[in-house]
Order: structure tokens, then sequence, then C-alpha cells
């Protein structure tokens, strides 16, 4: 299985919408996946490249190398501090990106997919630099809304060219932009018409949000530049390209292809540098995409394209590249967006609620458990934090929490060790049988990312075991024998669904999984995390990269119910969450506090 993760740009530390979308879904599936035995390699990075870092190192006085340097270590403490489970987290930096970047479009190239054109590019007077589209407003040619940007008009929607506005002006410094004419490299996407179609055409199991997205994909593909007149990027390796100033790869063209560079990288740092080919050229392989929906263009169309360039199966047929045949997506899951009160997680709306800072305050799992059931796996959600503190305060202390705590410190209590169950009664068998049974049904919803649906029925197995210590009422059973034996085979029923309940919890919660492992006394690691490694880069003498990886293999956790051992001893357990005050739900934090509307 590869897990390939959407890469966040490093243009600002991350917030919850961010993580909802590419990070916590592709963890939870990940940890799942090893669980269940499968060799999983979980790659992404920091997006580096492109407008999106020169306008953010503008706005701050920095270089664009400087920017990426600052927010690729802030964005890998977040996403470590999640406990997100990369083989590799890297950066679109690195030297060996440059290089499988430029393989593949070479082999696009030498196959026909791409042509270079002549369009009008704007440049702003007073710096001589170009303007990217979007940092271009004017009057919209087609509806007349004055506030139309470059790309797109938010008004009536349609995809605009900078050069079509009337009184087009810059958004940085208002002046007026001159267009210019400049030589740019499109991808030939008309030339994937058929086998992207007929690839599209064959997935039917996709969310249906995607498929939505997805089906009018082919009708109208026209070449898209792929080249950018910018100094920050990729270099062009064709001659007449390789030394001009302002020619870089366009940011995505780059981007996409981090999924194989990143599993090349993991396997030149393994030390087994064709180990990639197990994810890549290996047909019964399978590999899955994690993101937010505005990447959906990218992953389901783009990205095959080049993909099939590079293996010569377009139009224009051609050779097979040089890693040969690549194999593309089998499912892109989307998730939809995370919003607060209405309006898209942004920092430009001031509405934004940071990773860092929620790790701070509540820790990673409770934002890993509110990402899971409540968040915008199919649609636009909006996160409040009424919601996060019922979800916290009920399910995660009250129900799950409250059940670890007491069932542990009855037994150690009464029996410091795991008591024998010698006076078995059908409830015990009833409740054991729905926990295996849960196995079956969450790793079905797990394998489809399902996680709404899975993560609910872990917590059905909690409820059901809270229910049978209500019924068996363990603290009434003392004095003779008789009751003492009954109160064992209670306790050791429930330490059983415990364990199975901590199991099927441990992909959404594996920070706390651990916890409650250590708690009924096992060692060693349950489920391990990523570390943030300084490293240097494999190509570039003296560039030093923040890096996440982790050693996975090591870790103990099966998808499968682990009979616990009767003797076995146990530890004092300590409160696995912390009840929220209810009032957080009307004010919010003092650093992400809720307006008075
Ligand atoms: N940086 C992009 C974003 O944040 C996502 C890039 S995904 C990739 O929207 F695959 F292209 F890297
Ligand atoms: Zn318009």
């Amino acid at each position: 299985m590869l897990t390939a993760v959407a890469w966040p740009y490093a243009n600002g530390p991350r917030h919850i919408g961010h993580v909802s979308g590419f990070g916590v879904p592709s963890d939870v599936f990940s940890r799942y996946q090893r669980m269940a035995g499968n060799r999983v390699l979980m790659v992404s990075g920091t997006d580096e490249h492109g407008t999106p870092i020169t306008v953010q190192a503008d706005k701050e006085g920095l270089t664009a190398q400087q920017t990426a340097d600052k927010y690729a270590r802030q964005i890998g403490e977040d996403l470590r501090g999640l406990g997100l489970s990369y083989d590799l987290f890297t950066r679109t930096t690195t030297g060996n990106h440059a290089h499988v970047v430029q393989e593949i479009f070479l082999a696009l190239y030498r196959n026909g997919y791409v042509v270079p054109r002549t369009t009008t590019g704007a440049i702003s007077p007073s710096t001589g630099r170009t303007l990217p589209d979007r940092y271009i407003e004017g009057t919209c040619p087609i509806c007349g809304y004055d506030g139309a940007r470059g790309d797109q008009c938010d008004n009536c929607g349609n995809q605009l060219d900078a050069a079509d506005l009337i009184n087009p002006r810059s958004r940085i410094n208002g002046e007026t932009p001159k267009f210019v004419e400049t030589e740019h490299l499109f991808l030939d996407l008309p030339a994937f018409t058929k086998t992207l179609g007929d690839w599209l055409s064959t997935r039917t199991d996709w969310r249906p949000n995607v498929l939505k997205f997805t089906k009018n994909l082919v009708d109208d593909m026209r070449p898209r530049p792929i080249t950018r007149d910018l100094d920050w990027g990729v270099k062009i390796p064709l001659d007449g390209w390789r030394d001009q100033p302002l020619k870089r790869f366009y940011v995505w063209f780059d981007a996409v292809i981090g999924y194989f560079s990143a599993s090349v990288e993991w396997a030149r740092r393994s030390g087994e540098p064709d180990a990639w080919r197990q994810w890549w050229t290996n047909p019964d392989a399978r590999t899955y995409y994690f993101m937010g929906k505005d990447n959906i263009t990218f992953h389901a169309q783009i990205w095959p394209a080049l993909l099939l360039g590079h293996n010569g199966a377009g139009d224009h047929g051609g050779e097979v590249g040089p890693y040969g045949r690549l194999n593309l997506p089998d499912e892109i899951v989307s998730s939809e967006f995370l919003t607060m009160s209405g309006s898209k997680f942004s920092t430009s709306r001031g509405t934004v609620i940071y990773v860092h800072d929620f790790l701070r305050e509540f820790g990673p799992d409770s934002l890993r458990y509110f990402i899971s059931v409540a968040g915008p796996e199919t649609q636009d959600t909006d996160f409040t934090w009424d919601e996060f503190v019922r979800r916290t305060n009920f399910e995660l202390a009250n129900e799950w929490g409250n059940l670890v705590n007491r069932s542990i410190s009855m037994a150690y209590k009464n029996n410091g060790a795991i008591p024998a169950p010698s006076r078995p009664q059908p409830a015990d068998e009833e409740l054991k049988a729905l926990a295996r049974k849960a196995f079956e049904t969450a790793g079905a919803h797990l394998q489809r990312s399902r996680f709404k649906l899975a993560a609910n029925e872990a917590m059905r197995v909690v409820t059901a075991a809270n229910r049978y210590l209500s019924d068996q009422e363990p603290w009434k059973l003392k004095g003779d024998d008789e009751a003492t034996a009954r109160r064992d085979s209670v306790l050791h029923t429930a330490l059983q669904v415990v364990s199975d309940a901590n199991t099927l919890l441990t992909p959404f919660l594996p920070h706390s999984a651990q916890k409650v492992y250590e708690a009924l006394g096992g060692t060693g690691v349950w489920a391990a995390q990523p570390e943030l490694q300084e490293v240097e880069d494999l190509d570039i003498a003296g560039q030093i990269n923040p890096i996440l990886t982790g050693d996975y293999a090591a870790e103990r956790a099966r998808w499968e119910s682990t009979p616990i051992e009767v003797g076995h001893p146990l530890t004092k357990p300590t409160p696995l969450f912390t009840k929220l005050d209810p009032k957080l739900g009307e004010t919010g934090p003092e650093w992400a506090p809720i307006e008075a509307s």
C-alpha cells in the first residue's frame, strides 16, 4: 500500500482545516493498514516552490529559501505533534526531487506530450517581476463583477485569463500590470482524453464526491502550461530553457511528482535504492491519495496524465520512461472543507485555529478523534468549540476514559493483575463476541476510508462494555468466594474488551492507545510515533533538511483481538482524557475566541 498524502505549502503553520483534509485521514488509514499486516509506504513533504512561497516571502521580508526553511520546520513539528506516521515526510527543495522531476519531464518531452506555446503574461512595471494571475484583479469580462481575479471570477465562477480583465490592477500595489509575450511549455492534455477517460471510467468505487467531480473531467481538456516566469522552482532541463533566470516548472507540476520522488528518496535512505519499485511498478501494489477537495483535479487528472505520458500511454504513444511502467492512483480520497462558522478556514479571513496552539492545550488525540468522527469526510463541516467539548467530554472522557479507568482500577485494587475468568456467564461471551466482530466491520470501513463509521463501530463496543459493567455491578460482588470468583470473571471480561476496544481505537487515538496498552501491563511500542530529524541532503552538499520518519515495523499493534493473559501484572491507570470546562464551548480558548456575532 502506498499512502500518498497531499503536500502542504511551506508558507505558514498548519491550521486544523489543513490537517482534517490530508493529515488525520491518511494517518488513520496507514495505521490501520499496518495493523492489518500490509506493507505501507506513507510519503509526503512540504510543497516549497512557486508563488505561494514567494508571495509569503515578500510579506515577511525573507528570501524564498528562508521562508521554505522556516515553515518546513514548523509544519514538520505540527505533523509530528499530531502523530502522523510518515515513512518519509521530505520537501520539494531536495536535489533528489529536482532530479526526478526533470527525468519525468524529459520522458514526457521525448514522447511528445510537451509543446511550447507563446502566451501573454503580466509583469509589474515597478518591480519587473511577473505578476501571477491571481494577483491581478479587475472587472469580469463575462458578468461585469468588479472584484474578479485574474484566474477566476468569484461572482460567476468562470475561469479567466488575466489579460481579458477590464481595468486590470495589481492586488499587491494597485498599479496597472504590463502584458508581454512569453514562451511556455504546455502539457498536451488532449492527447490523454482517451486513456484518461478509459481509466476514469473504471474508477467506480471512489467516494461519491470525487466521482461527481471527475465525471466531466475529460470532456474539454486543453493544453496546460507547466512552466512559469519565476525564479523559484525546479529548472527546466532543455537547451535554451535551462539557463533562463526566469523560467521554472509550475509548482503543481513538480509537487505531484513529489509522491514518486519521495518514494525514491525513502528507498535511497533505506539503503535499498530500488525498494520504491514494490509500490510503483508492482501491479499488485495499491496506491491511495489523501487530500482536500481543492486538490482533486491535480490528482485525478494532471498526475495520472503525467504518469500515462511517462509510461508512453497517450495518443502519441512513446516509450516507457526511465522508471518503468508506473502505477496510476487506485483511490483518490478527498475530504471536503472544515469551516468555522461558515467560512472556509483561511488565514486571510482571520478565522484560524493553528495546530500547534491546539496541541499545546488539548494534545493530539482529541483533535484526531474529532476530525475522524465529526470531520468533513463527505461534506463541508463547521468546526465549533461546543461540538469539540461535547465529543471530548462525553465520548472520550466519560465513555472511553471512564471505562478504561474503572475496569483497570478495580482489577488493580482487587487483584493487582489480570484475574481469571473462573465463573463465566453468557453475558461475558456475548460482550466479547461483539468486540471480536467489530474488527471485521470497522476494518471494512477503514479499508474504504469510511472513518466515521469505523470510529462509531469502535465506540459501540465501548458503550456495550459500559452497559455490561452497570449490569454486572462488579463493585457489589464481594464477601464470599462465589461472589469474588464472579467478580474476577466480570473484570476479566471487561479487561479483554478494554484491550479490544483499545486496539480498535488505535488508528484514531495512537497516543492514548499506548498508555492503555501499558496500563494493561503491556511493554514495548504498541503504536509507533514519527520523529523529526535533521538530515543532510542526499545530493546537495551542505544542505540540511528537516524530515519526518519512524520505525513502524517495530510496533506491536495488530488488527485482531489479542487474548489478555491471566496473572499479568497491571499498573494503576492515570486519567486518559481530562474533561474540558463546558464554558469553552461558549467562549473558545483565549487564542481563538468565539467572536460575538
Ligand atoms: N500544496 C498544495 C496545497 O496545499 C497541495 C499539493 S499536493 C501535491 O493545496 F501532490 F501536489 F503535492
Ligand atoms: Zn464574472
